[in-house]
């Protein structure tokens, strides 16, 4: 399977996802990294290891998404790309993009959804008192952070943590988990039913 990795940051997830591709029997190839801001650090990390990049910046489209996705879009089809994983990637999406990639698109949240989605996972998680959190890698849907769950993890929190100390403890978990969750849908061996998901 050929896959996209987009992109708005850091891109400690995107070079997991690289590393563990680069296994002789991965069933998927990164086959480039799209990022929507150029200042993106994981850019670099990405042309490092040989891997095409693109940078889309979606701040000439305004409020366009549509017209923000139709370069996507056409980027993913000069690439044969098969499936896109979110990693870190800060927009939303329209509906029909969504839709057009309706189970061939992943993304990763660093919590147990589905508690905790959107912004501050690990504050709102501290706050809550949770003695358990984690990451979850999900199928996108319309709906932010949300989808038919593929794989979680749980992670500790620790009565002294900051919402830095968590992150990074998750963020461990994450680069474990978004590998093994990638492998199982590009070995085809992730189905959806009634909106859940069934490994085979
Ligand atoms: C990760 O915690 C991911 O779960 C969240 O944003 C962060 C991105 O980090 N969606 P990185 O860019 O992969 O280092």
């Amino acid at each position: 399977k050929r896959v996209a990795i987009l992109i708005s940051g850091r891109g400690s997830n995107m070079s997991a996802l690289i590393d563990a591709a680069r296994a002789p029997n991965f069933p998927a190839e990164i086959v480039v990294v799209i990022s929507n801001r150029p200042d993106a650090a994981g850019l670099a990390r990405a042309s490092e290891a040989g891997i095409a990049t693109k940078v889309i910046d979606h701040k000439p489209f305004g409020k366009d998404r549509a017209a923000f996705e139709a370069v996507l879009k056409s980027e993913l089809a000069a690439q044969r790309v098969d499936l896109i994983c979110l990693a870190g990637f800060m927009r939303l999406f329209t509906r029909e993009f969504v839709e057009a990639w309706d189970g061939r698109m992943l993304n990763i949240h660093p919590s147990l959804l589905p508690s905790f989605p959107g912004l501050d996972p690990h504050g709102q998680a501290i706050r809550a008192g949770v003695k358990l959190t984690g990451a979850t890698v999900h199928f996108v849907i319309p709906e932010m952070d949300s989808g038919p769950i593929i794989a979680q993890q749980a992670v500790p929190v620790e009565d002294d943590d900051t919402s830095d100390t968590l992150a990074a403890r998750v963020l461990a978990a994450e680069h474990q988990l978004y590998p093994q969750a990638l492998k199982l849908v590009a070995e085809d061996r992730v189905r959806i039913v009634d909106g859940c998901t069934r490994v085979s």
